[in-house]
């Protein structure tokens, strides 16, 4: 396994390695949700490359970019476990020299939902995610249905710039109560970490509704506000039902959905979502 600094010694490790390249970007502090992606890239592709970065221009000026939780040595140990042939993790003048200049801006689906509570923030992932896409060239990406938006934005830019890849989405790894898992979780205190399932409690029983027939997106909105304003720890930011393709928002679910949400628990946000999917009609 290398870890790798600097950009051209990246390319001409790459350039050795045999084909398919799988690669993970992350921001590092990994934990179960990114060993998934990185397992399950090891599983199909001949060779991993993992990406950790904590991206500064992903995060908005009253956000935790400064105490995001880095720890490099933790994360090389769980690396080598899976394990992959690469580690890169360029610095912030590695990515964003002086005088950096170019952005890519997704635009419908990356307007709504999170695109609104944090502006810029699609725009600075994109970029980065494209540099990154650039950097190692792989032929396939994994990313985590647990950023479903993210998922969303990338797949058009892949798309929309032509990108010779393809895009591997794996499920949300869960905690045993079903909390998310998140680098963020570690913001919690104890007492809003017990607090914190309520939101995939309130995501499964609105499956279960949706199960038994119910199409009204306002009934089920409020269903999962209600549920999560019981929990008093809770502070709804937002709870979406949307499209699952365009991210807009709906009245009646005839289409493949989105539910998505975002709630605070003291000073830190939390999201979560799942799919809903109409069976196809026999
Ligand atoms: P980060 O939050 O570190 O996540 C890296 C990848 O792991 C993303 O694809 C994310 O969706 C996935 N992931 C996170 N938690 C997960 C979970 N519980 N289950 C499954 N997958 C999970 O997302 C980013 O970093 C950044 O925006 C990045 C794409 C690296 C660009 O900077």
């Amino acid at each position: 396994m290398q870890v790798i600094k600097d950009i051209s010694t990246l390319r001409e490790a790459v350039r050795e390695l045999p084909r398919p390249v799988g690669f993970v970007p992350t921001m590092g502090y990994l934990h179960e949700g990114h060993l998934s992606l990185a397992r399950a890239a090891r599983q199909a592709c001949a060779s991993v490359v993992v990406s950790i970065f904590v991206n500064p221009s992903q995060f908005g000026p009253n956000e935790d970019f400064s105490r995001y939780p880095r720890d490099l040595e933790r994360d090389q140990r769980f690396l080598s476990e899976v394990p992959v042939d690469i580690i890169w993790t360029p610095d912030n003048l590695t990515m964003y020299p002086e005088d950096y200049q170019t952005w890519i801006s997704v635009e419908k689906v990356a307007a709504p939902l999170e695109g609104k509570m944090r502006p810029g923030h699609f725009r600075g992932v994109a970029t980065i995610v494209a540099k990154l896409f650039n950097c190692v060239q792989p032929d396939r990406v994994y990313f985590g249905q647990k950023d479903a938006q993210q998922v969303r934005v990338i797949q058009q830019m892949i798309r929309d710039l032509n990108f010779p890849l393809d895009m591997i989405v794996c499920p949300t790894a869960r905690e045993s109560d079903g909390l998310a898992m998140s680098s963020r979780n570690v913001y919690l205190n104890a007492e809003e970490r017990k607090a914190a399932p309520v939101l995939y409690r309130a995501l499964q029983n609105a499956r279960r509704r949706f199960d038994e027939g119910e199409r009204n997106a306002d009934i089920l909105r409020k269903q999962i506000e209600t549920e999560i304003q019981t929990e008093p720890l809770a502070s709804i930011q937002y709870v979406s039902i949307a499209d699952a393709d365009t991210l807009e928002e709906l009245r009646v679910i005839k289409k493949d959905a989105l539910i998505s949400l975002a709630v605070f628990f003291g000073k830190t946000r939390l999201i979560d979502n799942i799919r809903l999917e109409i069976a196809p009609r026999k």
